[in-house]
């Protein structure tokens, strides 16, 4: 509902003061009274009215002089002067100086509330304009805080930001990307991002985000080697406001402690593993002399002891290995060294050394060579493959299983199987074998001792190579890995 319009009514004649109440009040409007200038100056100092009805001729103050006053502190209230026939010049005069409108007596009705009527909807289009006003100005206001508090905020970050246009030009960065990326000359902006970063990777990374080809990619994340810091960058498409891409934003963050950590852990396990291999070694082998008789005649429990106690130590000495292995891939330091390799061998040389493992908990290794020949592999690497599916292979088979090693050269590819008649694995797991750490949480494979590296290590090696590896699997009848990899084209 609007606002009731609230009318002083100046006059020191009563009978005006209260026909004007009267009929005022009638017709929905507030109304004050004032007999004379004085109180009706008093009364607007104290409270606003919308508009003002002056009567022209009044002892102490005449209604010109009140006009003058009124018009001068409160220009916005529309003064209507009340008129006599006598003083009618006087208020054509009063129009010049500001008042609104004036009317004369005695009032005709009509007249009367049609210029009450203007005068007080010209003073709510006047109100209604003024509040427009100060809500835009609030507005900017609100505006420019909300700019320079995001500046404050990207300034203050402890990340980089880096905003690149569609034509790969820096349009804005913060100090902290200076401080990363160790900048210390002032830059100007736009300027081309090139200039800046030197990093092929994070380079091709903003091109393929801006380029058509890569439309719908979220974001590219890559580590950025400096002289002495690492960082991470994290780069994504700006989007313009019809979703077209507009340019790219980088943030940037100092990972080089992280790094170091990350390292001390790798290196920390390294000798740790190290430090195991030798000692559970030695008891191996002492335990092994002990099982051929080497040390004097066993009873049979003493054997069945001996045998339980070696299984123990192959699977904590694979798990050492693995360790070993994860540690050197983590740390980078693992080189592949292709030579021209008798993959027969290398195959029968893994099986030689589980033979005993294997025959100690009731399973046969069983080969299957066919048309092989040398071929260009990093034999180490390749024999690790090996002996990870095969000690798999015997680890998650039940007594009295089979285990078979299947290879052989088609055209330009090595293809190496390894099958068993094991407790095979739920489809659902199959996705997750190959990543670090993962083991299949089954109560018929809780007694393997285990890292979950082994197969992770295997599909590095694996695609360290180019080739792949496969997995076939029946829960309850057994699995088959199958590993392809390629041979160079002999001419
Ligand atoms: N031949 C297999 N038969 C059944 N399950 C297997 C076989 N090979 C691997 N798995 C499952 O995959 C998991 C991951 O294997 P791996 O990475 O070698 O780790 P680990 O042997 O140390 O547990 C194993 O825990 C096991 O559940
Ligand atoms: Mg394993």
């Amino acid at each position: 509902m609007d606002k009731q319009i609230r009318i002083l009514v100046v006059d020191d004649e009563k009978v005006i003061r209260d026909g004007c109440r009267r009929i005022l009040t009638d017709n929905k409007y507030e109304v004050i009274c004032a007999e004379n200038g004085e109180e009706a100056l008093s009364f607007l100092e104290k409270e606003p009215v919308d508009v003002i009805l002056l009567d022209l001729k009044m002892p102490v103050m005449n209604g010109e002089e009140v006009l003058e006053q009124t018009y001068r502190l409160y220009p916005d209230i529309p003064v209507i002067i009340i008129t006599g026939h006598v003083t009618i010049d006087t208020a054509v005069e009063c129009m010049k100086k500001g008042a609104f409108s004036f009317i004369t007596k005695p009032f005709q009705m009509d007249q009367f509330l049609l210029t009450v009527k203007r005068a007080s909807e010209k003073r709510a289009l006047e109100l209604k304009a003024r509040q427009y006003e100060e809500e835009n100005v609030r507005n900017l206001y609100d505006l420019t805080l909300e700019k320079s508090r995001l500046k404050t905020i990207i300034n203050c970050m402890a990340n980089g930001v880096m905003v690149t246009n569609r034509n790969m030009e820096i349009v804005l960065y913060n100090p902290a990307l200076m401080r990363l990326l160790e900048i210390t000359d002032h830059m100007d902006s736009p300027m081309p991002v090139t200039g800046i970063i030197k990093d092929v990777n994070l380079l091709r990374a903003l091109n393929d985000i801006q380029s058509e080809a890569s439309s719908g990619k979220k974001a590219i994340s890559q580590e950025i080697e400096l002289k002495k810091n690492i960082l991470r960058a994290i780069s994504a498409p700006a989007y313009g406001p019809d979703s077209s891409i507009v340019g790219t934003v980088t943030v940037l963050e100092d990972i080089t402690a992280f790094k170091r950590l990350d390292a001390m852990k790798s290196d920390f396990v390294n000798m740790v593993a190290h430090e195991l291999r030798s000692p559970i070694s030695a008891i191996r082998q002492q335990n092994s002399v002990l099982l051929e008789g080497l040390a004097g005649p066993l009873t049979e429990k003493q054997t069945e002891f001996l045998k339980r106690g070696r299984e123990k130590l192959d699977q904590l000495l694979d798990m050492i290995n693995d360790l070993l292995d994860m540690a050197k891939i983590e740390s980078e330091k693992q080189e592949h060294h292709h030579t021209e390799t008798d993959i027969g061998k290398i195959i029968l040389d893994v099986i030689t050394l589980l033979e005993q493992r294997a025959e100690a908990v009731g399973i046969s290794l069983k080969h299957e060579f066919t048309n092989l020949k040398t071929v260009q592999l990093d034999p180490e690497r390749i024999s690790e493959v090996i002996n990870n599916l095969l000690t798999n292979a015997i680890n998650y088979s039940p007594e009295g299983g089979v285990v078979t090693v299947k290879a052989r050269c088609l055209n330009h590819l090595l293809e190496i199987m390894v099958s068993d008649t094991g407790v095979g694995i739920p489809a659902s797991e199959i996705p997750k074998i190959f990543d670090k750490f993962y083991r299949v949480k089954e109560p018929k494979t809780r007694k393997v001792m285990g890292t979950g590296l082994g197969l992770s290590i295997v599909k590095g090696i694996i695609e360290a190579h180019n080739g792949t590896i496969k997995v076939e699997s029946t829960p309850g009848k057994g699995t088959t890995f199958r590993v392809l990899l390629p041979l160079p084209a002999f001419p």
